[in-house]
């Protein structure tokens, strides 16, 4: 297969672990090609929200879907999200509204979602080498990947890393909720039956609670 020797860099774990920030910082510094499937399950729950298309239907609407579904990824700026282009469109801000996300949760639990999705992420797989940045990247989709990391980081420095990501963004937010969206989150990823949350028996695992974004990728280049 002629993609077998494209290499690929996968990034797993929970949200708030900085799987963000270091892949875009890997993919501008190796100049290679991103997926961030986070993003990528949003827009699919973006599209469907915007042709109305629920879940039951989804099946009849496929070629439809599919025919829409064409996706882009830019590093953008380091620290900000991935930039996510529909269709010529960015859509980055659309797709991080707490009603996509909640609408993507229940989707990429569905294995409807979860088939389709998959042949979408592994066409990122393109030279001269792929980050791929989600729950289940060196579990079940880069399966042959060369290199696996799984980063991961204590709920309460994840959940002031998303109050300082909410802030920069101009929202207040009041801690304990986040700390229990984060646990309810991890939860749901850890024990859905499709494609759970768990690192890949062959990969590297870093706790990120007490590095910089510039220390975990050393540690990441020291294993490459
Ligand atoms: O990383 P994120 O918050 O953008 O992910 C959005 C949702 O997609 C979240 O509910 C987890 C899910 N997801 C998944 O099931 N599998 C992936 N590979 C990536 C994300």
């Amino acid at each position: 297969m002629k993609d077998k020797k494209v290499p690929v860099i996968t990034i797993d774990g929970p949200s708030g672990a900085g799987k963000g920030t270091i892949t875009q910082m890997l993919a501008i510094d190796l100049q290679w090609n991103i997926l961030d499937s986070g993003a990528l399950y949003r827009t699919l729950a973006y599209l469907m929200v915007q042709n109305e298309i629920d879940l039951l239907h989804f099946e009849e609407n496929k070629e439809f879907v599919k025919e829409k579904f064409i996706v882009k990824f830019d590093p953008g700026i380091i620290g900000e999200p991935v930039r996510v282009v529909l269709n010529g469109e960015d859509i980055t801000n659309k797709v991080r509204t707490e009603e996509i996300a909640k609408k993507t949760s229940f989707l990429a639990a569905d294995p409807i979602i979860r088939h389709f999705i998959k042949p979408c992420q592994r066409e990122f797989m393109k030279p001269p080498g792929l980050i791929a940045d989600g729950r289940d990247m060196g579990t079940v989709i880069f399966k042959e990947a060369m290199h696996k990391f799984f980063l991961t980081a204590s709920l309460e420095e994840r959940a002031k890393r998303r109050q300082v990501q909410l802030k920069r963004q101009g929202s207040e937010v009041n801690m304990r909720l986040l700390l229990q969206e984060l646990e309810d989150r991890d939860k749901k990823d850890i024990e859905r039956q499709h494609s759970p949350l768990r690192p890949a028996t062959n990969s590297v695992i870093i706790d990120t609670s007490n590095l910089t974004p510039e220390g975990v990728v050393e540690e990441i280049k020291k294993n490459l």
